[in-house]
């Protein structure tokens, strides 16, 4: 369609990247095509794969919302979180267009109210996520200078919302409460952390793109206002579950981390006997848990960007997110906790397990031909 731009999403699969597509599905279909390309069409491990794309399609922006899994070694961080991250950004760079960038709050210290200004210095100790994270701005900040890259980068604390397929963050936070495996709380009293609505950033991404001259070259903190307790968070949750763990017991961080340590040789042992055992990569991350951490949001606060729904946080966003991963971890048996009080169809389910030859006679008697109005005419050209 004439006028329509192209908008070119790399990582449509995963939460952050998902949630994009969505919205431009729903709230821009008129005026942006947003294509997403599968890592599996387009790997950004891959130079050559990045600039075939990218000259086929033409897009009049980039969004980068990949990541290499948690727990990648150094090689896939290395090549997925930073020389992926240049190379799109050096593509959109030769194609005149803006290249968003998506970051976290793993490339600054601890501490409060902290600003885009503040990153972690670049040492060897750093986790290879944070590292990779932090080399990547480093460049992009650079590209930005000396090659004229017009870029966002936008720094994202805790994220939540929906569609975490991987379970990863915050959602795996929830899902140990959800299946009881946290009898106490791996943390201590009144650690702020900063957290970031998914649902939101869509909306301050497409205002990025639509106000250039304002947003060009700058990074972001895109946060909640207010920065939560984790002790208060998790107990939230538990109530909302009623559950009767974890018990508001502080376990201090040197047990949390010898515990941590004496999981990790029993995993070592698990693997020596050929048995798979891993622990979630978010260990990785246990000194958060005991350390304050909160992003400034003054930055976007005083740009043009409104935030589309200021009063939603969090806690308030709990009933839709318990409502939606407490059925999707039910559906894939991940947990059984809440089975009988989740709003199952207990007729299908029933049929399924005992009465597998109604439903194919309930879908054949609603027909299974082709679907109507869809031909097998010829595709129309592609746009190059
Ligand atoms: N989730 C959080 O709590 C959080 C917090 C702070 C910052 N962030 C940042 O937000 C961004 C998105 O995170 P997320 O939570 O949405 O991650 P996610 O759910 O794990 O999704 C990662 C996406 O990256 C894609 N990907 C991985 N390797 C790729 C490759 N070689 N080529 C192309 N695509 C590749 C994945 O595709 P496949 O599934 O096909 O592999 C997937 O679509 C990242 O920059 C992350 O650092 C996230």
């Amino acid at each position: 369609m004439a006028g329509k731009k192209i908008g070119a999403l790399i990582g449509g699969s995963g939460l952050i990247g998902g949630t994009i597509v969505n919205y431009y599905k729903t709230r821009h279909p008129d005026t942006v095509d947003i294509r997403a390309p599968s890592s599996k069409k387009l790997s950004i491990r891959e130079e050559e794969d990045i600039r075939l794309y990218l000259n086929e399609i033409r897009p009049d922006f980039v969004i980068n919302a990949a990541m290499a899994s948690l727990g990648s070694d150094c090689h896939l961080s290395y090549q997925v979180n930073y020389l992926g991250a240049i190379n799109l950004a050096r593509a959109a760079n030769s194609l005149g267009i803006p290249y968003i960038h998506i970051s976290s709050a793993a490339t600054l210290p601890a501490g409060l109210d902290l600003g885009e200004e503040e990153t972690l210095p670049l040492s060897a100790q750093l986790s290879n996520y944070a590292k990779s994270k932090l080399m990547a701005e480093i460049t992009l900040r650079q590209m930005a200078a000396t090659e004229g890259l017009d870029y966002s980068c936008i720094r994202l604390g805790i994220v939540y919302g929906a569609h975490d397929h991987k379970i990863q963050g915050f959602h795996r936070l929830f899902f140990s409460i959800a299946a009881e495996s946290m009898p106490v709380l791996f943390t201590k009293k009144n650690t702020l952390h900063s957290y970031s609505n998914a649902r939101k950033l869509p909306h301050c991404i497409h205002h990025m793109l639509c106000h250039r001259q304002e947003f060009r070259g700058q990074t972001y903190h895109f946060v909640d206002r207010n920065p939560v307790d984790l002790a208060t968070l998790i107990l939230t949750i538990k109530s909302y579950l009623n559950l009767s763990q974890p018990k508001e017991i502080y376990v201090p961080f040197w047990l949390a981390n010898y515990g941590r340590k004496f999981l990790q040789v029993m995993v070592r042992l698990c693997r020596r006997i050929g048995l798979k055992a891993a622990l979630p990569p978010e260990l990785m991350f246990l000194d958060s848990f005991y350390k304050p951490q909160t992003l400034s949001p003054r930055r976007l606060l005083q740009s043009s960007f409104v935030d589309p729904m200021p009063e939603e946080t969090i806690f308030s966003q709990l009933p839709e997110l318990v409502a939606y991963y407490l059925s999707r971890w039910n559906h894939h048996n991940l947990i059984d906790t809440f089975r009988d009080s989740l709003q199952v169809e207990p007729t299908l389910e029933e049929a399924f397990r005992q009465n597998p030859q109604a439903l194919i006679d309930r879908v054949h008697a609603a027909g299974i031909g082709p679907y109507p109005g869809t031909t097998g005419e010829a595709r129309p050209e592609p746009r190059h």
